[in-house]
């Protein structure tokens, strides 16, 4: 039987060197920086759980942003150090796990070959870390100084990154003696090589780089950018009855009447579906959710709106942002925008910031000036990045 693997992402620095706030949250081509490596180590075989280590300010958001990996099994607080980041994710494995990786959150461009180059490797040794050969020449400077004192041989010398994998006890013990004895690194295997178990170099790719300061993310941008970008239309409009609840964009708004519909009739998470669907070709949701199926009746719609996002991800699109005007002469929605947003968020894997709900009355012209119903507006954005070489 394949022994399961625990990856601990450590996502909880401050990036004070890239100078935007929590790294992790940073967008590189409109997803935040975490979300593109946890695509990859959700779909990766050798991955059976996910844990994160989060910027203690900003949990929960790295939360909701986690839901739309299932593999996450647990999103802890991270520490004032990579090291004890690390440390406090370990406390979350499952207990029948027999291997560790560990992945830094601020490397997006993780592929998938490496994950599996890197598990292999540490299957036979006990340890493996992805790096690449140093191709520049090697200076010394003179302490505090900007003159060269002597030149490195680089013959031998690794550059070091993520993913890396370990035994579990070996890691364990690791972190566990490393605590007890004041050891502080930035890399989890100095610390395997402490105790002196064997760790094996795996040749990666300079690809795989980590997102430092602005050079590392205009370099990514340039890396992802090209590919396929598409839009895609929604529209849906319901009529206002007494006796229902209204739902709109997952949040439940109090009033005294709701939208008649089969499912729960929420008019915004039905535009992005269709504005969804249609940007990758598909008929509407009314063909993939057809009003009358028992399945459906009173279904919570941003819980259908998860599975349109999985039909999207499955073309190799992803979402790269979303326009909604929704128009409703009551009730005032003003208010609950901030929490639908914070719902759509999610469940697309975007920042909130690259959603927009605009609420708008209809001036008393018309049916829905009239406030016979709700009507809901959307334009999404999708993108299929170009294949990495
Ligand atoms: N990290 C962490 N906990 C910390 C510090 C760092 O989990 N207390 C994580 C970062 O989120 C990142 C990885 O360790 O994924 C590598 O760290 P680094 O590149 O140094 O990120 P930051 O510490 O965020 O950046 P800076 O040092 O510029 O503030
Ligand atoms: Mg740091």
């Amino acid at each position: 039987m394949k022994e399961k693997l625990s990856a601990i992402v450590p996502a909880a620095g401050q990036g004070e060197r890239l100078g935007k706030g929590p790294k992790a949250l940073v967008a590189l081509a409109g997803r935040p920086l975490l979300c593109w490596c946890l695509e990859t180590l959700q779909s990766s075989p050798w991955v059976d759980e996910l844990v994160v280590a989060a910027p203690p300010d900003q949990e929960s958001r790295t939360r909701a942003l986690a839901q739309a990996y299932p593999k996450v099994q647990a999103v802890v607080s991270g520490g004032p150090h990579r090291q004890q980041s690390v440390a406090n994710a370990l406390s979350a494995l499952s207990p029948d796990v027999a291997w560790v990786m560990v992945h830094d959150g601020a490397r997006p461009l993780l592929d998938s070959r490496l994950v599996e180059d890197v598990v292999l490797a540490a299957r036979a040794v006990g340890a493996a870390v992805a790096a690449v050969p140093v191709v520049d020449t090697i200076k010394l400077a003179e302490p505090l100084g900007r003159r060269v004192a002597r030149t490195v041989p680089r013959e031998g010398l690794w550059l070091v990154q993520t993913p890396q994998v370990f035994r579990r006890d070996w890691f364990e013990e690791a972190h566990r003696v490393a605590g007890a004895e004041g050891w502080l690194v930035t890399d989890d295997s100095a610390l395997v090589e402490k105790l002196g178990y064997p760790v094996e170099l795996v040749r990666a790719s300079r690809y795989n780089l980590k997102i430092t300061d602005a050079d590392d993310l205009a370099w990514a941008e340039t890396l992802v950018e090209g590919g396929e970008t598409r839009v895609g239309l929604g529209f849906d409009i319901h009529r206002l009855v007494p006796d229902r609840r209204l739902i709109l964009g997952g949040v439940h708004v109090p009033g005294e009447q709701g939208l008649a519909g089969h499912s729960d009739a929420d008019v915004i998470c039905h535009a992005v579906m269709d504005a969804l669907l249609g940007a990758v070709g598909e008929r509407d949701i009314g063909c993939h959710f057809p009003p009358g199926d028992p399945r459906y009746a009173d279904a919570f719609s941003l819980g259908l709106l998860r599975q349109v996002a999985g039909i999207v991800k499955e073309k190799g699109y992803r979402p790269v942002n979303l326009d909604i005007t929704v128009v409703a002469e009551y009730p005032r929605l003003a208010e609950y925008v901030a929490a639908m947003k914070e719902n759509l968020s999610s469940v697309l894997g975007l920042n909130t910031q690259a959603v927009g709900i605009k609420a708008t009355t209809a001036e008393g012209l018309g049916t829905l000036g009239r406030a016979e119903g709700i009507a809901a507006w959307a334009v999404c954005m999708i993108r299929r990045e170009r294949v990495r070489p």
